[in-house]
């Protein structure tokens, strides 16, 4: 054990968010400092490019060279390192040899995956492994799913605090958002849809709000899904279907279920985008409604989901500029009630883009609060969600380090 001794790889360091991760861990923790960390992908090339790219103050960042199907190489670089975040996706095609690697060896692991499929694969594969080798899998550490997750637990300790009960039902609701999608989303996007296309099972499971929770849940709350325009009488406002809602809400009922039910075993959650008031809200509700429906049904037929992938969508490795990210950010929403009927309000911001300015400081923050905040007796071996897994701590690395707020809004109207 102990050969590498690196707090922190990141694994897919030359992948669109790797680039924005290694730049945001260089100017935050130096290299050789206080975190020990190295950056890790199948093409040393493109690593030593990478390196330059950052500057003088990388010239001693280590280097991994690892494919994600060689075995031995992945092996070698979980030797004593702490925790592996890995970018290289999509997950369902890359990303199963690492996990069992970090399974059976006893290594902590952090990802972006916001595969439901794939996530709940590897849970029932590995979760046994992870246990008794004490490996602490945490997976969806990006937009999807931290400011979801983290954003319940946050209203769940604010009204227990207040309150002393859990809200038995919480919306999120997206207000605002500025950025773009990049092509390694897109291509987990395309493979989803693709997968599902051909396989009922499959779409049966997406369609399971408990899909990735463990097997005796015992939930049976029927869970409100926004497929279409609606009007939402707590927001006065109408909201659209948002894509991210079929990851996020999997994520929030499974920190539910690991938690011994803390929100409550009648929990509710859905998701949505607020679009306006009046008879425009409601236009533009239907126009993103349609708008959702017709990709999907493009990304599910093979001829389509060509032309998508070669004329519409960014290619692999492209994605937004550095100033859209800069200028990005996200403002969400939640309300809450118990089940007497006392409500709360807060607030969930970033300050870049969500998917890459925003999300390589979470996924960042969460490597490393994973490293050094959380101890092996509070948090053991096993498939664990940003919340249920770093909870306070990461709150406080997102408030402190990576220009997110969580916040209480008091007037509640
Ligand atoms: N949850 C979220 O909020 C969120 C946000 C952003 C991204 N993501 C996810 O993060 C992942 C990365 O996104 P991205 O846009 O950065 O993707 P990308 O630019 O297309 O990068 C994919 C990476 O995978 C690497 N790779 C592919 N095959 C490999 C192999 N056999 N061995 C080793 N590495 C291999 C590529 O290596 P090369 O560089 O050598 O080509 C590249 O670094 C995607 O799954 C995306 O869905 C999630």
């Amino acid at each position: 054990m102990n050969q590498n001794g690196y707090d922190v790889v990141v694994f897919g360091a030359t992948s669109f968010v790797g680039r924005i991760l290694a730049e945001y861990l260089l100017h935050t923790f130096g290299v050789g400092e206080d975190l020990t960390w190295a950056i890790a992908g199948r093409s040393e090339q493109k690593l030593e490019a990478l390196r330059s790219e950052l500057g003088s103050m990388a010239v001693d960042l280590p280097v991994i060279v690892a494919d994600a199907s060689d075995e031995a190489a992945l092996q070698s670089l979980c030797d004593g390192t702490r925790v592996v975040i890995s970018t290289v996706g999509p997950y369902a095609l890359y990303g199963e040899p690492l996990v069992r690697i970090c399974a059976e060896s006893g290594t902590d692991y952090c990802d972006l995956t916001g595969e439901v499929q794939w996530l709940r694969q590897m849970i029932q594969k590995y979760e046994d492994t992870a246990r008794n080798s004490g490996a602490r899998i945490v997976n969806c550490c990006g937009f999807d799913s931290i400011p979801s997750d983290m954003g319940v637990w946050f209203m769940q300790e604010q009204a227990q605090a207040r309150f002393g009960k859990p809200l038995t039902r919480v919306s999120m609701r997206v207000k605002a958002a500025k950025g773009e999608l990049s092509g390694g989303t897109v291509a987990s996007l395309l493979n989803v849809v693709k997968e599902a296309s051909s396989n009922p099972e499959l779409r049966r499971e997406l369609a399971n709000p408990y899909s990735v929770c463990p097997p005796n849940h015992g939930f049976t709350a029927r869970q409100h899904t926004v497929k279409k325009a609606e009007y939402d009488p707590d927001f006065q406002a109408w909201t659209a279907p948002f894509v991210m809602a079929a990851i996020n809400t999997r994520v929030v009922h499974r920190s539910n279920a690991l938690s011994g039910k803390a929100y409550g075993s009648d929990f509710r959650y859905d998701e949505a985008v607020l679009v306006g008031r009046g008879l425009k809200g409601r236009a533009t509700g239907w126009g993103m409604t349609g708008f959702m429906g017709g990709f999907m049904l493009g990304a599910s037929i093979a001829p389509t989901r060509w032309l998508l992938e070669r004329f519409v969508v960014p290619k692999p490795g492209q994605g937004p500029s550095r100033e859209a990210r800069e200028k990005g950010f996200f403002d969400l929403r939640f309300f809450g009630e118990t089940e007497d009927g006392e409500t709360l309000r807060g607030k969930v911001t970033g300050d870049r883009d969500p998917g890459y300015g925003a999300t390589s400081k979470m996924l960042g923050q969460a490597g490393v609060c994973l490293a050094r905040d959380v101890d092996r007796e509070q948090v053991g071996g096993g498939f664990w969600t940003p919340a249920t897994a770093l909870d306070g701590q990461l709150l406080e690395r997102l408030q402190n380090a990576s220009g997110m707020t969580f916040e209480l809004l008091e007037d509640q109207a």
